[in-house]
């Protein structure tokens, strides 16, 4: 099949390069995201694969269907930035890779925890400027914290199993039960109340329209005095604007995410020699007890085989059947 692979970073050709030798698609690498400016690149390529800040929009969408794409291979878990309703209109097919490693993100979450929580990385910014004062890196243990984990699916579970061993007490919740979680945590039903009860709350969740800013305004005030926010899902589950104004008022006392809500224009490109412009991220990263990294939670070398792997089988089944087991169909979504 030929494949257009957009926003295409050295560790991606790597490793689609080397799985697809068990393949054959004619793979093509662009560097740019998938836009409606960039779409009309993908002409005459029936398989377009793109990542998380990739704008696949009606617009985007139209430009593929019109340059005779067929299916849009997300090479990420989550499929929020695709118009999935355009796609299944203009009769585009949508796959993406549902569990890649859910540990590389568990694995990450619990470092953000243990980095931001003991101060590990301003001490490793001291010691190198022979900076051995302790004053201003006391920690927390997790030993008796309460932990909620909001979803419990591939990446939540994987959480609770890795935190499972700090003498923490788990909290879940979900709106299905696994019953993995539930021998490692106690489902507390009612989202508002679980967060209460919390000193450290994790994010697993989809973005969706129900999930979108379930960190707000209203729900901060309920939270403990100094709670700790944890965010490796997507950026807009939290409303930024809210938690800034939390962390000012010392309601969050600690806040580590690998998400940004308006990520596209800053993550995954060096920026360091320009002036970034988006004044609420510049905010966050002034506060000391802010841990913010750039996306990252997914990059392992074993996460990155896996996504080339079932990318390309996704396009292989596709090819061979018209169907795909890890397609994303709006009538599942929809229930
Ligand atoms: P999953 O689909 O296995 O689990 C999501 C869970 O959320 C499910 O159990 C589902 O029932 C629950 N859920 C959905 N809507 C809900 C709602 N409104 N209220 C309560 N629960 C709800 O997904 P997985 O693999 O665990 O991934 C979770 C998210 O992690 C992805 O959607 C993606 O956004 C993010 N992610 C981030 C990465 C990174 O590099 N930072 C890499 C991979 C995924």
């Amino acid at each position: 099949m030929k494949v257009a692979i957009f926003a295409t970073k050295g560790y991606d050709r790597k490793s689609f390069e080397e799985s697809n030798v068990a393949f054959g698609h004619d793979l093509t690498f662009f560097e740019p995201k998938l836009t409606p400016n960039t779409a009309p690149l993908a002409a005459g390529f029936e398989a377009v694969c793109v990542f998380v800040n990739d704008r696949v929009n009606r617009d985007t969408i139209m430009k593929l269907a019109a340059g005779g794409t067929k299916i849009i291979a997300t090479r990420s878990a989550g499929y929020n930035q695709i118009d999935l309703e355009s796609a299944e209109e203009m009769g585009l097919a949508v796959v993406r890779v549902p569990a890649y490693s859910p540990n590389a993100v568990s694995e990450f979450t619990v470092g953000l925890i243990l980095t931001l929580g003991r101060q590990i990385h301003r001490a490793y910014n001291r010691v190198r400027d022979n900076n051995f004062e302790l004053d201003g890196l006391q920690g927390i243990e997790l030993h008796k914290k309460t932990i909620g984990v909001f979803g419990t699916g591939r990446i939540g579970v994987s959480v609770l199993r890795n935190l499972s061993g700090f003498g923490a007490r788990l909290l879940a919740y979900d709106i299905y039960r696994n019953p993995e979680a539930e021998a490692l945590a106690t489902y507390i039903d009612d989202p508002v109340e679980m967060a209460r009860q919390c000193d450290i709350i994790t994010l697993h969740l989809p973005l969706t329209p129900n999930t979108h800013h379930i960190i707000n305004e209203d729900t901060i005030k309920h939270l403990k005095d100094g709670v700790f926010i944890v965010n490796t899902s997507r950026g807009a589950l939290l409303d930024t604007l809210a938690v800034i104004e939390g962390l000012k008022s010392g309601k969050i006392g600690y806040l580590a995410i690998d998400v940004y809500e308006i990520e596209g224009d800053l993550f995954f490109q060096d920026l360091s020699n320009e002036i970034v412009t988006d004044d609420v991220f510049a905010r966050l990263l002034t506060f000391p007890n802010v841990l913010v990294t750039g996306h990252q939670a997914f990059l392992t070398q074993q996460a990155l085989q896996n996504i080339a792997e079932t990318t390309l089988d996704n396009l292989k089944q596709f090819e061979e059947t018209g169907q795909c087991d890890n397609a994303v169909l709006l009538d599942q979504i929809r229930g």
